[in-house]
């Protein structure tokens, strides 16, 4: 008989010794674990923790038994339930079955990848299309590949995590200037060594306040510098611009543009990621670009999926009108109602409520999840500033209806915790 093989400590082993130096690594989350349990105890819902049971449109789900609004979602087009989405998928599953089991790079591309990356070709107008399985893939692959020790990334303070995670990969400097601030950006390109590459990395639409770029300005600063510049549209692809390829076509500057980054997994309503661009050399990529080569591809049902969204999304003009429309009423809905907002005005389709502190805030998000509205809470280190707000984000599926029924959840939420008046 062979010797069971025995694991460094066992905890059913009675014979096993704990380790007794060195501390538990888990030590370090203390802090925050009594936070949470904390918070818990007060009697509130996990707002990190929620199930959606059933999930009815875009727009509905049932939660905890109820049917509720959602208004928490990235699914800004509908297109999770378009029934042509959903019959291209169906028919890759059938047709290719449930997963690749490999890499891009070798056994994972099939048809339906390289017919997503021709969709892509053609709503961005770009020679290159390249998918990768998810966004926050994406920029990892795009900013750690291509600047190196010798370069400099250039980006927004209040950049995605996965732009930041994507820097820390690599071994580009990295130089941070204040949020959507043209003159900072302009002093720190000014102050840069003048050996090394240089890339700008910038958002259209910044998802914490919903917020959009001086994308018109920063890129004639960034292009005067002699930078190569990237656009995350996460955010803006879908409804900014004639074509909703993102806030970049929209202020006009779609011809200085090195890269688009961007992800399936909100206005195109599945899951994947991508970078397009016209530059010569940008197929190399795909030899070099670790979170490219080294994980498996997105199975065929999702990537026909994504390429049928696609071509949808080239002609949804009155879904893009319908979305603004929206947005445009909760906030103002919202602003009469007494809400502090994040923004002036409705600049894309997030609408950030602000509250004082992470108490009203969470008062406040289970009294809308009571009242039938799902919305996102989100708190420091998550936010700017150390804010905590409730994101709204629209879709072009919520009815006029659904916004008003929305705006009186609002009114009377903030009542019952004693926000409004
Ligand atoms: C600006 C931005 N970039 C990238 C991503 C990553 O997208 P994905 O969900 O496809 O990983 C997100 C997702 O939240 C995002 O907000």
């Amino acid at each position: 008989m062979t010797e069971a093989v025995r694991t460094p400590f066992d905890p059913a082993d009675e014979t096993a010794v704990a380790p007794s130096h060195g501390r538990d690594l888990f030590s370090k989350f203390d802090a925050l674990i009594a936070e949470r349990e904390a918070l818990l105890e007060t009697g509130v819902r996990d707002p990190f923790g929620l199930v959606m049971e059933e999930v009815l449109s875009p727009t509905r789900a049932i939660v905890k038994g109820k049917e509720t609004i959602l208004l928490g979602t990235y699914n800004y087009m509908g297109m999770t339930f378009d029934p042509d989405v959903i019959e291209a998928g169906k028919r890759a599953l059938d047709a290719f079955g449930s997963g690749t089991t490999g890499s891009r790079v070798l056994n994972g591309t099939y048809q339906g990848h390289k017919e997503c990356e021709e969709a892509l070709k053609e709503f961005y107008g770009t020679a290159h299309a390249m998918v990768f399985s998810t966004g926050y893939q994406a920029n990892l692959g795009l900013m750690s590949t291509i600047a190196g020790k010798e370069d400099y990334i250039v980006l927004d303070a209040d950049s995605h995590a996965s732009i930041y995670d994507g820097c820390a990969l690599g071994s580009a400097q990295i130089v941070r200037f204040r949020h959507n601030s043209v003159e900072d950006l302009e002093k720190r390109l000014r102050r840069l060594p003048p050996e090394g590459g240089r890339l700008v990395v910038l958002e259209g639409v910044y998802s914490m306040l919903g917020d959009i770029a001086p994308l018109r300005e920063m890129v004639q600063v960034s292009k005067a510098a002699g930078a190569m510049v990237v656009v995350d549209e996460a955010h803006g692809m879908g409804f900014f611009g004639q074509h909703g390829r993102g806030v970049f076509e929209e202020a006009g500057v779609e011809d200085q543009i090195d890269f688009v980054v961007g992800t399936f997994s909100k206005s195109v309503g599945t899951v994947g990621g991508f970078v397009v661009s016209n530059h010569p050399k940008f197929e190399v990529l795909r030899l070099v670009c670790r979170p490219y080569v080294f994980t498996a591809s997105l199975p065929p049902s999702v990537v026909a999926t994504a390429a049928t969204s696609i071509r949808k999304l080239m002609y949804a003009g009155n879904k893009r009108a319908h979305l603004w429309e929206n947005s445009r009423r909760l906030h103002k809905g919202l602003r009469d109602l007494g809400f502090d907002l994040a923004t002036p005005e409705a600049q894309s389709a997030i609408i950030a409520v602000l509250l004082p502190d992470q108490d009203t805030t969470v008062r406040m998000w289970q009294a809308l999840l009571e009242a039938g509205v799902y919305v996102n809470m989100a708190r420091p280190p998550a936010t700017p500033a150390g804010m905590y707000l409730l994101r709204c984000s629209l879709c072009a599926d919520h009815s006029s209806e659904q916004v008003g029924e929305i705006l009186g959840m609002f009114e009377s939420a903030g009542k019952a915790i004693g926000y409004l008046a």
